[in-house]
């Protein structure tokens, strides 16, 4: 079914007020975020949206590439201005990661959210998120939050079957691409102006831990040498992760640079 993305499409399904109201559409891009860090410093609205086919060079957390194979994938970035301070910016992951997992669940998709905003499906990651931000010490330009869904990707590099995963593998149909967009975008405003009455997550709380795969389970947080090994009990209105250490001791973890992985396996 891979045919061409409509922006039309997307844009009748939308009842957001100002995300993705603009919308770029490309076939090929270096990377939707840098396409948008362009679009931010010749002042476009909030909510500016640019998505693409491929990208030659797609960016992941920590450094990595991300892969967007034509016509099965979702690639997308959106413009905000949000009105806090850049230590709060972090969240902001957090509040885009619910609301891809809440469109899923409005589409009948059993996902979960793995900390801090990896949407995952059968246990394996379906959508990555990486929000970058320009800011001065006290106050944020722009952050750009862009997000990959693996949409109707019937193969998955075989280094990465163990860990990743599409909505064709675990639900053995194909989905409509727009329709993804759209109902993530609806429920991520939705958030977002939660998160702004503020400026933490706390309306957002106990709907994230809803969908928290880590909640109960024994997690290894990879920080360097101060790696250490517990069991998640939830997120603090911060949006750390709250680890309870073997002594009893609870330890929020904050996202930035740190990985978490389950003591058997990605989860
Ligand atoms: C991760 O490592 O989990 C984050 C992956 C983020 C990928 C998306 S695809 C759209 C946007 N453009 C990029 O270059 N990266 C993000």
């Amino acid at each position: 079914m891979s045919r061409r993305f409509s922006v039309e499409r997307v844009q009748e399904q939308l009842t957001t007020r100002f995300l993705g109201r603009k919308m770029y559409y490309e076939e090929t891009v270096d990377s939707t975020n840098l396409r948008i860090r362009e679009l931010a410093k010749a002042q476009a609205p909030a909510g500016t949206l640019y998505g693409a086919e491929v990208q030659t060079a797609g960016r992941g957390r920590r450094g990595r590439s991300w892969h967007t194979p034509a016509g099965e994938a979702l690639a997308m970035s959106f413009l905000l201005y949000p009105d806090c301070a850049p230590d709060r910016a972090s969240m902001l992951s957090l509040v885009a990661g619910l609301g891809v997992a809440q469109g899923c669940q409005e589409l009948g998709i059993p996902v979960q959210v793995k900390w801090p905003n990896d949407v995952v499906l059968s246990g394996k990651k379906l959508c990555g998120i990486l929000t970058e931000m320009q800011a001065d010490p006290e106050k944020i330009h722009f952050v750009v939050v862009g997000i990959g869904i693996n949409v109707n990707l019937k193969e998955i590099p075989e280094e990465l079957q163990q860990v990743a995963t599409s909505l064709y593998q675990e639900t053995g149909r194909e989905w409509e691409r727009e329709t993804v967009m759209a109902c993530a975008l609806n429920h991520i405003e939705k958030n977002y102006e939660i998160f702004q009455q503020t400026a933490d997550l706390s309306g957002l709380q106990k709907e994230y831990e809803s969908f928290l795969v880590n909640c109960g389970r024994q997690v290894r947080i990879e920080a360097g040498k101060d790696s250490f090994t517990g069991t998640a009990m939830g997120i603090n209105p911060m949006g750390e992760l709250l680890v309870k250490r073997e002594d009893g001791s609870v330890c929020p973890v904050c996202a930035g640079e740190v990985s978490v992985r389950g003591l058997y396996g990605y989860v």
